[in-house]
């Protein structure tokens, strides 16, 4: 029995918040959003009003600011929250740390504070593969060792998996599910909503479009001397919308009372392995537009491969990556081209 199918979407107008947003409404949840817009736009709520028909409640709120998180919680009657509020750039943080952990660690404290006082009751936190750094055997499993962080991005997201586990092990009331992304890209297939990168971008699918559509001249492949089948990196690359979908099995099995433990962690990924250079000739074959790149030396902080194992996403969650790359692929240029 599903008690309270209401949800707190913290980060919901960035890229995964958003989409996530979308699946939990078509799943039947109430969603309300927090967000103070940092790394996103207001137009965003319009975006998925308009793809669910729905009012969606949005409180332009910084979850760093106690005071005013308390407001929304005491305004709105969600029992789980999904929180996704933090910084994200692994450059900007190796540059910026007192940044990335002032903002990503004090954010979900101050979650997890004000939902002990107000009993509030579950929690998914939005991890990453990042946690597993360099991999000695692949693919991962939820098992294999995490490795020292390499960058303090890296490192706010172990230390908070381990504030939530810590916090689900003290505080009758919290229950936590981390997830543990591997690369998300793509957009919804309506193109309503997508990743909107401010600047140059960081990551390799929003570069490959931005050069597709002429606002980069060429992709830098950051190193072809990788031992791995072609030389470039292998990656796990996840649609969007099923990353999304993850969220919601993660929230239904927690509002439906089947967690085995307080605190649960599950990959969140294909487990196909794709090269950098295999998603960009792929990328220009499914939407026939060239992408012009030349190979340049490694990225530092880069690991050659790491994708998931995700049976236990796939038996535990009932979830599994439904999503055909190609179709992702499709998406994702037709996002970037609906923003010219
Ligand atoms: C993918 C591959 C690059 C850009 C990071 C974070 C992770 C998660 C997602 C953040 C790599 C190559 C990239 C380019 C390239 N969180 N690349 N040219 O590094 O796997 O993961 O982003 O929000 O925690 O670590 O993702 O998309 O940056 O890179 O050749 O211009 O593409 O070297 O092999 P990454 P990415």
């Amino acid at each position: 029995m599903k008690t309270n199918k209401s949800v707190l979407v913290s980060g919901g107008t960035g890229f995964i918040g958003s989409h996530t947003a979308v699946e939990l409404i078509n799943a039947g949840y109430s969603v309300v959003i927090v967000d103070n817009l940092s790394n996103s736009e207001a137009t965003v709520i319009d975006g998925i009003e308009r793809i669910t028909s729905q009012k969606i409640p949005f409180e332009n709120v910084d979850t760093c600011d106690l005071k005013a998180l308390r407001g929304v919680f005491e305004r709105h009657d969600f029992d789980s929250v999904i929180h996704f509020a933090a910084f994200k750039a692994v450059g900007e943080s190796v540059s910026e740390p007192l940044k990335y952990y002032q903002n990503n660690l004090v954010s979900f404290m101050n979650i997890l504070e004000l939902m002990k006082e107000f009993g509030r009751h579950n929690v998914v936190f939005s991890s990453s593969a990042t946690v597993y750094g360099d991999a000695d055997e692949l693919p991962v499993t939820e098992q294999s060792p995490r490795k020292p962080a390499t960058s303090p991005y890296g490192n706010t997201k172990q230390m908070c998996e381990d504030i939530l586990r810590d916090c689900c092990a003290a505080y009758p009331v919290t229950h936590g599910i981390a997830l543990r992304y591997f690369n998300p890209i793509g957009a919804h297939p309506t193109a309503i909503i997508g990743e909107l990168p401010r600047g140059v971008p960081n990551n390799l699918v929003p570069f490959i479009t931005q050069t597709a559509a002429g606002i980069r001249k060429e992709l830098s492949i950051f190193g072809n001397d990788y031992d791995t089948p072609d030389g470039t990196c292998l990656r796990d690359y996840i649609d969007i919308v099923d990353l999304a979908r993850a969220h919601v099995a993660a929230l239904d099995r927690m509002t439906d009372g089947k967690m085995q433990q307080k605190y649960e962690i599950f990959n969140v990924g294909t487990g196909r392995p794709v090269s950098v250079l295999e998603l960009v000739k792929r990328f220009e074959r499914v939407n026939g537009v060239p992408v012009p790149h030349r190979f340049t030396a490694r990225r530092e902080g880069d690991v050659p491969s790491v994708y998931a194992d995700p049976t236990l996403a796939n038996e535990v969650l009932g979830w599994k990556a439904t999503r055909d790359l190609d179709d992702t692929l499709r998406a994702a240029w037709k996002w970037q081209q609906s923003l010219a």
